[in-house]
């Protein structure tokens, strides 16, 4: 009878210890649980990046390096989203992209927004169900995961580089050391332009902007006072500025353009870029 007491009461006690050893590491536990579940969302969302986005964004985001079904290397459509004023905010998370579009929910929201309804008027499609698109709620929150997943102190810490562009002038030119024109037609791939312009020798049809194969001549006619330099110009740094009657679809829309209006910023890395991108494109 003894016996049996003290070995129940030995079974007890180890119990409790076991359960409140359980009981202690439950949290994290569910911590594990959660970062796994965060895991496989983002390793799904991978997948569907690749099969679905990487043609206009690039397969690591940065919006160079696309590539058609074919393999074939194409002029990235889509604006950078491996990129810093989309995903690195301030101190309550808000980011330069939130602020310049007028966003006034969160950061996540924004991203999931684009995603789901697309914007209107751009290339950028709608890929949610709820809109007409084809993908269900999960793989819209999987592939948004692994965009937001991009987001860490290495790009967030990078100094960006601002380049006090020359206000418009016949004569700002002369502020350019010569311009490369062979360099400028690989710069024209890179930057995405042939994605929406084509190839202005007529080899890729332009599909989302003009046709630029006349520009030289054109540009000049658009604006009163402006040369086709200068048009084209304020053209790549502010979109805004003027918006072109006639895109291959219809008549272009906007202001806001079509157009991404952050090449002023992406060119402030190598400024000599414009240079040799008017020189391909004016000839001059
Ligand atoms: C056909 C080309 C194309 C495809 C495919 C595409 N996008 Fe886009 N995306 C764009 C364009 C163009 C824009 C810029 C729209 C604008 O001018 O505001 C954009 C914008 C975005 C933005 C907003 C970026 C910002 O700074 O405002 C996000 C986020 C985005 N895309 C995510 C995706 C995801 C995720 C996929 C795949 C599910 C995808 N895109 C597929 C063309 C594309
Ligand atoms: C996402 C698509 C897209 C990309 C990428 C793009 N553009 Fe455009 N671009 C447009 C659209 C749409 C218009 C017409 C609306 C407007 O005038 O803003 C336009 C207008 C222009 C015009 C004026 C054309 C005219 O006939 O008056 C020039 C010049 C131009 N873009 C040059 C460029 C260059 C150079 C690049 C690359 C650095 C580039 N664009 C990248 C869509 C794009």
């Amino acid at each position: 009878m003894q016996v049996k007491i003290v070995i129940g009461t030995i079974a007890f006690m180890l119990t409790m210890m076991i359960m409140g050893f359980a009981a202690l590491r439950e949290p994290t536990r569910l911590e594990e649980y959660t970062h796994a579940f965060e895991g496989r969302s983002i390793e799904n969302g991978a997948k569907i990046f690749e099969g679905n986005c990487a043609t206009c964004h690039g397969m690591n985001g940065k919006g160079e390096e696309c590539e058609n079904t074919a393999g074939e290397k194409i002029g990235c459509q889509g604006l950078p989203l491996n990129y810093q004023p989309l995903l690195c905010g301030d101190i309550s998370d808000r980011t330069a992209r939130m602020n310049a579009m007028n966003w006034a929910g969160t950061k996540d929201a924004f991203v999931e927004s684009v995603v789901a309804a697309g914007r209107g008027g751009t290339a950028m499609p709608v890929w949610s169900a709820q809109f007409g698109g084809p993908m269900r709620d999960d793989e819209i929150k999987n592939v948004v995961a692994f965009v937001l997943n991009w987001e860490n102190d290495a790009l967030c810490d990078e100094e960006l580089p601002t380049f006090d562009w020359p206000t418009l002038a016949d004569t700002f030119l002369t502020d350019f050391p010569d311009g490369d024109a062979a360099n400028g037609e690989t710069l024209y791939v890179s930057y995405g332009c042939s994605g929406c312009h084509g190839a202005p020798d007529g080899s890729i049809p332009a599909n989302v902007g003009p046709d630029l194969s006349a520009i030289a001549v054109d540009g000049g006619t658009r604006i009163e006072d402006y040369t086709a330099v200068m048009y084209v110009y304020e053209s790549i740094l502010e979109p805004n500025a003027y918006i072109a009657e006639q895109c291959p679809t219809g008549p272009c829309v906007g202001p806001p353009s079509a157009m991404p209006a952050n090449f002023a910023e992406r060119m402030s890395a190598n400024p000599q870029d414009m240079a040799d991108m008017l020189a391909y494109l004016l000839g001059q």
